[in-house]
């Protein structure tokens, strides 16, 4: 694509502004600072220049300007994220069609017109119970179209025979899960499309409506596209409304989550009723630190708030719960309650130690003094995970209120809990790749590199230095430099990492130098890392050297190497 065009959208982005659309930025210094999208972030470690047009996280590394951080964010191409930033700006960008076919298209393809069929089939003549089914459960219209439900009919083969008329063969059909053998998946249910992060749809919940009651819900198997533990049911559709309520409500069931949206509460996204894995919690981190439970009221919704709010703590979240009675799920109860009913729940949720305090205190009987003390320790023990010195003391009196204990015993007892050494386990730093030490060599390679690329009249003195970068990768970014500054006249980090987008070797080095902060160098310093470098050069030659005398036996050839060894040392030394 145009470099002039990617460079002009670039230039009419302004980056502070860019990322804070998606996380809050605070300005500290000359920088901007906030919780870095890209790992378990605790700390801001996320830094963004307005001055440079880059961000850069200091913990795990990631760095780039714009259009790498919306290819981050939103798991895209970078053709796909110039074309976005420049629509928002008013520059449109036409996209080349694919050079390579995706080798996923077919499956798309394939979960894109079963979606279309089983829609259509809702909708025909032999819909009709279906609809029944829906309208008694108060799914109107409305909801079928926005969420895209269908009905798979009750026949034998109706969609692989579409499919296959199609062009697709039985092989493709049963790797898509769409179909076993020359027989439908999906026989006589309700169809409730899956999507991924994109909105894409890549599976399916079928469900029955009728009848039976054994295997209520059938999901799509695991497929190239479609890998359970790495989506969440209504992420696409919710991610605005998450970002702009500070919140996201987790439910168990997607029916839940299709409830809540009936109420206008769109910030909702479902497990489907498994345990959260470390791919979903960072598919939440990206849009809030904030997660509001809203799990069944039965005992196993209970263990799964218990089970999830623990993971979404120890991976720094805020965690609330709202609980319901009842054994209720939150399609029942919104059902049985009402909108506003929902709305008080949402905002009288406790926080999750309050839940896991009262959830002690379930069938204690408080006038036995040994079950009494056993949910005394129990309750100082979650008390003492607390960080929050105010929210303990809050916590403390209340339990001291409720078993009418002495407060002071209590906080005796709390206090010999906290000066027990707890073990933190810092999951964020422990997923972080540990990089390999860099010696003064690479050190000066990469200083120099950085001067290039910010102070222009570094590219003039190292070019006319002659000296050559004993690494490929830097030779070619020295090259690449050279060449974006004699072409464009100019030269800054954020549009040569547009420029060098494409060659995927060079952007792991260049993201280390964007990371890097150095004052304005004077030519002498400029000419003291030349230097280094080209001692590496000797260093190396004389290594390459040494190893020859090493395998030499003729004791002149041996003299006349140590000779050039010699003078290649005298000659280095001359230079410090
Ligand atoms: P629930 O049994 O709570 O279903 O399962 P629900 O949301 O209340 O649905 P309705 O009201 O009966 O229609 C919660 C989630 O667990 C998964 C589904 O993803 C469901 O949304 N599940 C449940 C299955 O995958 N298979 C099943 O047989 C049952
Ligand atoms: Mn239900």
């Amino acid at each position: 694509m145009d470099q002039e065009i990617i460079r002009k959208i670039r230039e009419n982005t302004d980056i502070v502004e860019f990322i804070g659309k998606y996380i809050p930025l605070v300005k500290k210094g000359k920088n901007y600072f906030g919780l870095c999208p890209f790992h378990n972030d605790n700390n801001p470690s996320l830094s963004v220049s307005r001055e440079k047009q880059i961000y850069k996280c200091f913990v795990c590394g990631e760095a780039g300007n714009v259009f790498n951080f919306l290819m981050k964010f939103e798991n895209i191409s970078f053709l796909e994220a110039v074309k976005i930033i420049g629509n928002e700006i008013g520059i449109s960008v036409f996209l080349d069609t694919p050079k390579k076919e995706d080798k996923n298209k077919a499956f798309y393809d394939i979960y894109d017109l079963a979606n279309k069929f089983y829609q259509n089939n809702l909708l025909a003549s032999e819909g009709l119970e279906a609809r029944k089914y829906l309208e008694k459960r108060s799914l109107d219209l409305k909801v079928i179209k926005e969420f895209q439900i269908g009905l798979s009919l009750n026949k034998r083969d109706s969609l692989t025979k579409m499919l296959q008329k199609k062009g697709y063969d039985l092989d493709i059909l049963n790797n898509s899960g769409l179909s076993s053998g020359d027989n439908d998946t999906y026989i006589n249910r309700i169809i409730f499309p899956l999507t991924n992060i994109n909105g894409i749809v890549n599976g399916f919940s079928g469900r029955i409506y009728h009848g039976e009651k054994i295997n209520k819900y059938l999901n799509s198997k695991e497929t190239p596209i479609f890998k359970k533990g790495e989506n969440l049911f209504n992420y696409n559709r919710a991610k605005e409304a998450v970002r702009k309520d500070k919140f996201v409500i987790l439910m168990e069931g997607f029916m839940a989550v299709i409830r809540a949206y009936t109420i206008d509460v769109k910030n909702c996204l479902a497990t489907m009723g498994t345990s959260l894995t470390s791919d979903q919690i960072n598919l939440i981190k990206r849009l809030t630190n904030v997660v509001y439970l809203c799990f069944d009221g039965d005992e196993a919704g209970i263990n799964a708030t218990l089970n999830n709010g623990k993971l979404l703590s120890d991976a720094n979240f805020s965690v609330k719960v709202m609980p319901l009675s009842d054994n209720l799920d939150p399609d029942d109860f919104i059902l049985k309650y009402g909108r506003e009913k929902f709305y008080s729940l949402i905002s009288n949720a406790i926080s999750y130690e309050d839940f896991k305090i009262r959830n002690l205190k379930k069938g204690i009987d408080f006038n036995n003094s040994s079950e009494l003390s056993n949910y005394i320790n129990l309750v100082l023990k979650e008390i003492s995970l607390i960080n929050d010195e105010i929210e303990r003391e809050i916590m403390l009196k209340n339990l001291a209120k409720e078993t009418n204990v002495w407060y002071n015993t209590l906080e005796k007892k709390l206090n010999e809990l906290l000066s027990k050494p707890k073990v933190v386990l810092n999951t964020s730093s422990l997923s972080l790749k540990t990089k390999p030490k860099k010696n003064k060599y690479e050190k000066a390679m990469q200083a120099i590199l950085y001067y290039m690329l910010n102070y222009k009249e570094t590219i003039t003195i190292v070019e006319n230095s002659h000296v050559y970068f004993p690494i490929e990768t830097y030779r070619i970014l020295v090259r690449e430099i050279s060449y974006f500054y004699e072409k464009y006249g100019y030269i800054n980090m954020a549009d040569f990492k547009a420029y060098i987008e494409e060659k995927k070797e060079l952007n792991e080095v260049l993201n280390e130098i964007m990371s890097l902060e150095f004052e304005a160098p004077t030519e002498n310093v400029i000419l003291g890392y030349l230097m280094v470098i080209k001692d590496y050069n000797v260093a190396l030659e004389i290594k390459r050297l040494e190893n020859l005398i090493m395998n030499e036996v003729d004791p002149i050839e041996q003299a006349k190497i140590s000779n050039q060894i010699r003078k290649l040392r005298i000659g280095s030394e001359n230079n410090d």
